[in-house]
């Protein structure tokens, strides 16, 4: 029978296991097989000869309403691991990876981290939200284990400084700045109200949003409320009474898409925008909202169309999310590292990480001391807007 890697255990344990290749597979909550020996993941030494598989941890939200975002992640992982095992893997071993869900949820994370890091693994490719991201990497770290996020953009992720941690995304002071650059000088608004969902992505971001802004426009609302909420008419009955002629929402897809549709429900036709958390989710957002999602602002880098042709090639047509570049872009790059380094001990995986530069659809990948791309200090954000139904480049300057 062919397998999927969308195959769950009763427990909620994950694991990939991409068509034709042989991955981990976590059955019933028991572990697949034996750590790679070296017990490299646990910060062991040079990796010694070994026909076993060179293990990487994939963690992110696999199960509930940010699935999509879990979906992402492995895949974009098992594009990059398929292509390096088809060119012989490394050192002449295949590489495995291992996915754990930690739901979006901050209090879950410790336990993915930590079920990966008995897994033997290298590196870690995740997880997905900064709230999740910085408890799960502070563990990694502690057991010399590298984490690269593709998507946690929150400044702290990296602004600690632990040697072990990298990103190949933007962040957010980055993303909020050319938010309040569009606002202020192209959008010229008078007023603008601000929201997010209280978590440490969506009010890092409205707060970095809202301090770009300070001088500049008068801000008529700054509201925060739960990620679960689902009731917004008393937050949008405020724009209906302070005014906006933007408004701004720092958090994720699920909780824009029934936002924005209530706010249209009630008459509110002054434009959203959001940051990544919201851009580029097609049934989830799109969709969802339909009609009313036209004019829609996000921040989000460019994207690379021939990584889209080729994740729709390799998974049946189905859309990518918007980080399954970067998860793929991740993947790749710690496997480069993990051979550059000829160890499977994270620390040197990570002093290979801080010294390698590798091209990817994503542009040159070179980290800065901290663990952040080196780049332009402004980052590569532009602004999109939703146009017919689908996301398109705003204004780029
Ligand atoms: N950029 C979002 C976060 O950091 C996904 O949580």
């Amino acid at each position: 029978m062919r397998r999927t890697w969308m195959d769950v255990t009763r427990n909620g344990l994950w694991t990939g296991l991409a068509a034709g290749i042989a991955l981990a597979v976590a059955a019933c909550g028991k572990d697949p097989a034996p750590a790679p020996s070296g017990g490299a993941g646990a910060g062991g030494g040079a990796a010694p000869a070994s026909s076993e598989p060179i293990r990487i941890g994939v963690g992110g939200p696999i199960t509930g309403p940010q699935a999509k975002n879990g979906s992402d992640l492995v895949d974009g992982t098992t594009m990059a691991v398929e292509e390096w095992n088809a060119k012989g893997g490394i050192r002449g071993r295949k590489i495995e990876f291992v996915a754990r869900d930690d739901e979006a949820d901050p209090k879950k994370a410790p336990t993915a981290a930590a079920q990966l890091i008995d897994q033997g693994v290298v590196g870690v490719i995740g997880h997905f939200n900064s709230g999740s991201t910085i408890p799960a990497s502070k563990a990694y770290a502690d057991k010399g284990i590298v984490c690269i996020t593709p998507a946690s953009t929150n400044e702290f992720v990296t602004d600690r400084g632990l040697p072990t941690v990298f990103r190949v995304c933007g962040r957010d002071d980055q993303q909020a700045a050319r938010a309040a650059k569009f606002v202020a000088e192209e959008f010229k608004a008078k007023k603008v109200a601000i929201f997010d969902n209280r978590t440490a992505y969506g009010k890092g971001l409205a707060d970095n949003f809202a301090n770009a802004l300070k001088g500049r426009v008068e801000i008529t609302v700054r509201e925060g409320f739960d990620e679960k909420e689902r009731n917004f008419k008393p937050y949008l009955n405020m724009i209906k009474e302070k005014g906006a002629d933007i408004w701004y929402f720092g958090g994720i897809f699920e909780q824009a898409a029934p936002l924005l549709i209530q706010a249209r429900g009630v008459g509110i036709t002054a434009p959203m925008m959001s940051g990544d958390g919201v851009h580029g989710y097609v049934d989830d957002f799109l969709k969802k909202v339909g009609e009313g999602a036209n004019g829609t602002f996000t921040t989000f880098p460019p994207t690379d169309p021939a990584f889209i042709q080729r994740y729709k090639a390799r998974f049946a047509g189905k859309e990518p999310g918007p980080y399954a570049i970067f998860s793929y872009v991740a993947a790749n790059v710690l496997l480069h590292a993990i051979h550059d380094s000829g160890s499977e001990d994270g620390r040197k995986v990570a002093e290979a990480l801080h010294k390698g530069s590798w091209d990817s659809p994503l542009g040159k990948i070179e980290f800065d001391a901290k663990g952040d791309v080196k780049g332009p200090p402004e980052g590569t954000y532009v602004v999109w807007v939703v146009k017919d139904g689908a996301h398109v480049v705003h204004s780029s300057k």
